[in-house]
């Protein structure tokens, strides 16, 4: 029975810490909690031992009964250092929510509560979800910190953007849905060797994500608003379930999801080369890329200098990458695109570029609707082949994604490859 450690600290969503938990035993996971002071004050400990009847550790001097071990485990005759007895039984250690305070004290390694003490000596795979006002999180400190804990190979589980606490507040800073946390962790769990087991094993997908940007001059370009969520999250459930995945990524500042192969790229040109170099080979396309239609005819090669009566500037199309690619394809290939309308006809629309592009399936979605699309962590989409449309109904992008992959198997499926 896989074993779940989890830290809580002291924030305001630290009431879906409980349903986690709730979540993660129906799960048939064996759980144990950590708290700090702090998160005390938002959510007692009788209520997770309600749930998980096993004690909760909430300080790093108070005696185990438990003696390190999971619930379900034999009780060992010696007694132990608790923090680090319950770390050394654990196959993953979560820290949701993650509060700023906490992860500075993570990023700089101070070992000051139990949460602290055992994340430091937690040598299984260690996630934290941060969760906390929108100002707060976006604030360089916190930004910083969380860079570090992922450049030491910490799994940070991004928040999601929309209603804060606080009144009246928007923006990025919500804790994910705690079945959202919950697959994560057991994605965590897996490691490579659910993954060698998935679903997708044994497939190559090549993924596209971001925004291309075409020179004006040296330092300003004609972009779009595409930040490469969307494609970052195929790519991360993709290889989750076992494919052997490569993303292109056009402009994109996302950290790499794991087990993913990153190419990095920026004009339109780019990305068609950076495809055709990959497409031969891979089995499925996920070309969630937002490349620019345009470019201007003539780039300067110095800096345009403030204009009074303003400038013009002819523009030329780009190639249309994903029709080129599609009709190159080869037997067995899955062709997937997307296409980012604007209110009115969209489906129309979609279902016309699905057709002249010869696609397989396009991902519709609608950027006139307002906390989706562009930048969000979250989408909703239409899934249109060219007799079916599945709409889905908007979730975190990881479950969009997930969605979307399904479909591809299917397609396969349906028309077996030779
Ligand atoms: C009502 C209230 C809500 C709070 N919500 C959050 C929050 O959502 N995220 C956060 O990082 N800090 C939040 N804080 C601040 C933390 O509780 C505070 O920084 C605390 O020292 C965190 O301690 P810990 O990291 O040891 O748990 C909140 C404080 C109050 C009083």
């Amino acid at each position: 029975m896989p074993k779940i450690l989890l830290g809580v600290s002291g924030g305001i969503a630290a009431y879906k810490a409980v349903e986690f938990v709730r979540l993660a035993t129906a799960a048939g996971h064996s759980v144990r909690v950590l708290m700090t002071a702090s998160a005390r004050k938002f959510v007692g400990p009788d209520t997770f031992e309600g749930i998980l009847g096993a004690p909760v550790l909430t300080s790093e001097f108070e005696r185990d009964p438990m003696r390190g071990t999971f619930p379900g485990d034999e009780l060992p005759e010696h007694d132990p250092i608790g923090h680090l007895a319950v770390v050394e039984s654990a196959d993953a250690y979560l820290i949701a929510p993650a509060s700023a305070n906490t992860l500075a004290k993570l990023a700089t390694g101070q070992a000051d509560s139990i949460v602290t003490t055992s994340f430091l000596a937690c040598e299984a795979p260690r996630l934290v979800a941060p969760a906390m006002n929108n100002r707060m999180y976006e604030d360089a400190a916190t930004q910083e910190n969380l860079a570090t804990l992922r450049a030491r190979g910490i799994d940070v589980i991004e928040p999601d953007e929309g209603s804060l606490a606080s009144k009246g507040e928007q923006g990025v800073g919500r804790l994910p849905d705690p079945a959202e946390l919950l697959r994560r962790v057991e994605s965590a769990l897996g490691g490579e060797d659910s993954a060698a087991a998935g679903d997708l094993s044994g497939l190559k997908v090549l993924v596209t994500a971001g925004g291309t940007r075409e020179p004006i001059d040296p330092v300003r370009y004609i972009g779009n608003r595409s930040s490469g969520r969307m494609g970052f999250a195929l790519a991360e459930r993709a290889a989750a379930r076992g494919a052997e995945v490569t993303v292109i990524a056009a402009n994109v500042s996302l950290a790499t999801p794991t087990r993913v192969t990153r190419v990095d790229v920026q004009t339109t040109a780019e990305l068609s080369a950076a495809c055709f170099t990959r497409f031969p080979e891979s089995d499925v396309l996920l070309m969630s890329a937002a490349p620019a239609d345009f470019r201007p005819l003539v780039r300067s090669e110095t800096k345009l200098t403030r204009a009074t009566e303003g400038i013009s500037l002819d523009l030329e199309p780009t190639d249309d990458i994903l029709a080129a690619l599609s009709a190159n394809r080869g037997p067995g290939q899955t062709v997937i695109g997307f296409a980012a309308e604007h209110g009115g006809d969209a489906e129309t629309r979609a279902s016309g570029k699905l057709e002249r592009k010869g696609l397989d399936l396009i991902v519709l979605n609608d950027v006139s609707k307002e906390g989706i699309g562009f930048d969000s962590t979250e989408n909703a989409v239409a899934l249109i082949t060219a007799d079916t449309l599945e709409e889905v109904e908007r979730a975190a992008k990881t479950v969009i994604a997930d969605r979307i992959l399904d479909r591809a198997i299917k397609l396969r499926q349906d028309e077996p490859v030779p």
